[in-house]
């Protein structure tokens, strides 16, 4: 039997070996991006089912032992649960971890931001799609890009290593958008990575029409600034293509899963908020962490577990071909 005394790489069947660990912390949000969750009538997690921050450092602590450097810790909004940067803490003195980072909305950032901070956060996605409060609430069924902007400037002053803006792209929606962002992240100084709209949408409403493709956002950028210049990424398995403006400006990045998917070089694994392990973002099986959590198990029965769903880790997600199943879960439910 495998044991934890068993430190060698978590590599699966096609050679990828697994660094990077993404922790979903709830499923509950402050919002409803169309591309994530339903609007109305969202049945959440009860409480006692998500795991509790020890389950979670355990797991991670384990996992570390297995070669994983990386954290992120993503939602639904991790910021809507409560006290989130005492799990930064336990987080943060893992010997093993290197990177400890955090995907949000930014709305709760405002009074949250210095905690994450001053608890050993170091780098932090805030998503930003829109600077326009109509069709913010297009598409987040609610109101708040104030909040969100605030949320940007508080990061900034609270001096994180590194911040960077998400845009979600969406085909008939958000093309006026990639202009106005990519200026606000130049002022900003801040790097701005656009995401192609992956079929996760809570309301099974998502079509390949729909997806705002990188090259045409490249074209639109393009337009605008000038020549972009592709840069080597200091990560290879970082999914976003980089690019730099060649006329100065500063960097954005393409994140094409749609048009060019990066599943030759995944590292992630990914823990969702009631203690499941998956392979993928579409994966259609999980892996019981919380049983073995709560029912006595060891760090060596946790380990395999792991091992046993990185093995069953599939070569590709397959969006677009024809056996494509959608998995039972929306974004908001698996952590993005
Ligand atoms: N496709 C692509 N990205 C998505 N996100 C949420 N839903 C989708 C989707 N269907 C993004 C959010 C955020 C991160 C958590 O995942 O915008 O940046
Ligand atoms: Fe909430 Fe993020 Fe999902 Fe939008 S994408 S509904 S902010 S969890």
């Amino acid at each position: 039997m495998r044991t934890i005394s068993d430190h060698s790489p978590l590599v699966d069947a096609f050679g990828r070996v697994h660094t990077s660990l993404r922790i979903s912390v709830t499923d509950r949000c402050n919002i409803r991006c169309f591309y994530c969750m339903p609007n109305e009538g969202v049945r959440f997690r009860p409480r006692e089912e998500l795991l509790s921050f020890e389950e979670i450092a355990r797991f991670a602590g384990v996992v570390g032992q297995m070669g994983v450097r990386r954290l992120r810790l993503t939602g639904g909004e991790p910021l809507v649960r409560a006290h989130l940067h005492r799990l930064v803490e336990l987080l943060a003195a893992l010997p093993a971890i290197e990177d400890l980072a955090l995907t949000t909305n930014g709305m709760l950032l405002p009074e949250q931001a210095a905690d994450l901070r001053a608890a050993g956060l170091e780098r932090i996605n805030i998503s930003l799609d829109t600077l326009s409060e109509a069709t913010f609430q297009e598409i987040s069924r609610r109101e708040g890009l104030d909040r969100v902007l605030k949320g940007i400037a508080v990061a900034q002053q609270v001096g994180f290593r590194q911040i960077r803006l998400n845009a979600i792209a969406i085909q008939g929606l958000t093309e006026g958008e990639i202009v106005p962002l990519a200026q606000f992240a130049r002022e900003r100084g801040l790097e701005l990575r656009f995401i192609e709209y992956m079929p996760l949408d809570g309301d099974e409403q998502w079509r390949s029409a729909d997806v705002l493709d990188g090259a045409t956002i490249r074209g639109v950028l393009e337009e605008a600034f000038g020549p972009l210049v592709p840069v080597a990424s200091p990560h290879p398995s970082q999914p976003a293509n980089e690019f730099e403006y060649a006329r100065g400006g500063g960097r954005v990045g393409l994140i094409q899963p749609v048009s060019n998917p990066f599943c030759e070089s995944c590292d992630r694994l990914r823990l969702t908020a009631e203690g499941q392990v998956r392979n993928c973002l579409f994966s259609t099986s999980e892996w019981d962490a919380r049983d073995i959590l709560r029912g006595g198990g060891t760090d060596d029965d946790l380990a395999e577990l792991v091992r046993d769903c990185v093995g069953a880790k599939a070569p590709a997600h397959g969006i677009g071909s024809a056996d494509f199943n959608r998995p039972d879960r929306a974004m908001f439910q698996i952590g993005g």
